[in-house]
């Protein structure tokens, strides 16, 4: 009886000292990983916890993307820990899944977009605006049409639309594809929704317009929003139609990176 409780403690310690190496092996491991992405510029020590873990649920992702999409707030499902916008006014305003709009919120600045190349009441800010202006002129010039369906939209507008695809679609396959109220950057007054005038907007991508567009709306400071390939980023699927506006130098960083403008907000705008 007193051998077999001496082997039981035995086993006992040796059980607990086991345990003990494996933590000391597993603190060391993180250690050098937070080591390691500490050194890029985009770390954020606040989320030295998040980055952890949710390296430790992608394991195959590079530490650059861990840390980018940990700042972009990734690692916790859409629509939850959400904050409002910051840069409210601002041509790098960042709305998303993540970051929201006030329901008062109205942009500065927005003007009335002219008739030749919009629907009726389209309003857009000021800059974006003439920006947009002139990407239709040399378009039409290049000999491509462009014709703005959808730009500014009120937070109330968004609730209806939202409500309405709810409606038709459920939940679930409407979040795919239409923000929220306050989640929509159609609420920013720096966005746009745009078809060739010939096929419905949402075949933009079949049109020789859009292969105008993917060239060249960065050069007037136009970026494709929701791209394809890059649903998990942004939450939503892909929009040929959709282009926001956040000033030349963004634009031609984003289009020539091949990133979002998430990813961009996470990498540069965050600290
Ligand atoms: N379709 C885009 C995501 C919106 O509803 O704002
Ligand atoms: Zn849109």
């Amino acid at each position: 009886m007193k051998k077999i409780l001496i082997v039981l403690i035995i086993t006992i310690c040796l059980l607990i000292i086991s345990g003990c190496l494996k933590k000391d092996k597993q603190i060391t491991y993180e250690d050098s990983f937070i080591k390691e992405v500490s050194k890029l510029k985009y770390y954020n020590k606040k989320y030295n916890k998040r980055y952890i873990s949710y390296y430790h649920s992608h394991t195959d992702y590079s530490y650059e993307d861990i840390v980018i999409q940990v700042n972009i707030g990734l690692d916790k499902p859409f629509y939850t820990n959400t904050t409002v916008s910051k840069f409210l006014n601002k041509n790098y305003i960042l709305v998303n899944k993540y970051t929201y709009l006030p329901s008062n919120y109205v942009p500065n600045d927005l003007i009335l977009l002219d008739r030749s190349y919009s629907r009726d009441n389209m309003y857009l800010v000021k800059e974006a605006a003439i920006s947009l202006k002139k990407m239709y002129t040399d378009a039409i010039k290049d000999g491509y049409k462009i014709r703005i369906m959808s730009s500014y939209r009120s937070y109330d507008y968004q609730k209806d639309l939202y409500d309405k695809y709810v409606k038709i679609d459920g939940k679930e396959e409407a979040d795919a594809y239409s923000a929220r109220p306050g989640f929509s950057e159609h609420q920013t007054g720096l966005c746009v929704d745009i078809d060739d005038g010939v096929i419905n907007y949402q075949l933009f991508e079949k049109s020789r317009s859009y292969l105008w567009m993917k060239k060249n709306s960065y050069k007037y400071g136009f970026i494709e929003r929701y791209p394809k390939n890059k649903e998990n980023i942004t939450g939503y699927s892909y929009e040929s139609w959709h282009y926001r506006y956040v000033g030349k130098e963004i634009a031609k960083y984003i289009h020539q990176n091949n990133i979002t403008l998430d990813e961009y907000v996470a990498m540069f705008l965050q600290k």
